[in-house]
């Protein structure tokens, strides 16, 4: 089982997301050999889309120039990668109420016509990673995202991370998250974080 972990905190030490990450590839070690990949996109992050870019990649790749397959590579591996990969754990802090930077770029680069998705005649299109599995272990320093909680309005996180992914024709797509990071109480923060681990035991078992 080939598995790809994609990691975009920023921070280098005391991240939450790599952290639980970290601890889920431990428990899921236990139940299931796996080659890990890893791709850090919070220490790396790819570049960000240009005109040249979008040129190149609007281009059919028959008529591509050397230049455009140039400007292409980095997208080309990170899509060879992820299309490479059986299992996917990406890990997404809460950035601003979405997704941080490098993480959006990285979409960016990944989501490419006639190699992600398909696009039909008449408009229609249909994703091409549909045989994969992906879990998102988020991390938010506030709290009351969830359900009715009172910043629920504000969470362009997880809503986009899962419709991103059933563009792409992932079906099998699980969460994984924590509150109150940050600005909560300790005891809060703690039992949040303990919770999280909790979720990610289990799921490891099974996934
Ligand atoms: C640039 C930046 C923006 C953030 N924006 C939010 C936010 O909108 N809402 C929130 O609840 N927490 C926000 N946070 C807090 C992070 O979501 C929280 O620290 C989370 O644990 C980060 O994941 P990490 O520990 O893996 O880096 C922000 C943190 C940073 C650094």
């Amino acid at each position: 089982m080939n598995l790809l972990r994609i990691d975009s905190s920023v921070r280098v030490e005391n991240s939450k997301t790599r952290a639980l990450t970290d601890f889920f590839l431990q428990e899921l070690g236990k139940y299931t050999p796996f080659s890990l990949v890893r791709r850090d996109v919070g220490l790396n992050p790819p570049p960000i889309p240009n005109d040249e870019f979008v040129k190149a990649n609007y281009t059919s790749p028959t008529e591509r120039t050397e230049r455009m397959n140039e400007i292409l590579k980095t997208s080309d591996e990170l899509i060879n990668e992820l299309l490479n990969a059986n299992k996917i754990v990406m890990a997404s802090p809460m950035y601003n109420f979405s997704i941080p930077a490098p993480l959006k770029a990285y979409i960016d680069n990944i989501v490419r016509v006639g190699r992600t998705f398909t696009l039909g005649e008449d408009g229609t299109m249909n994703g091409l990673l549909g045989e994969k599995k992906i879990l998102i272990i988020t991390s938010r320093g506030a709290m009351s995202y969830k359900e009715d909680g009172v910043l629920a309005a504000f969470d362009f996180q997880e809503g986009y991370l899962k419709a991103l992914c059933r563009f792409l024709g992932i079906t099998a797509i699980q969460f994984v998250n924590t509150e109150a990071q940050d600005f909560g109480k300790e005891e809060l923060k703690d039992t949040n974080f303990e919770q999280a681990k909790k979720e990610l035991r289990e799921l490891a078992k099974v996934w």
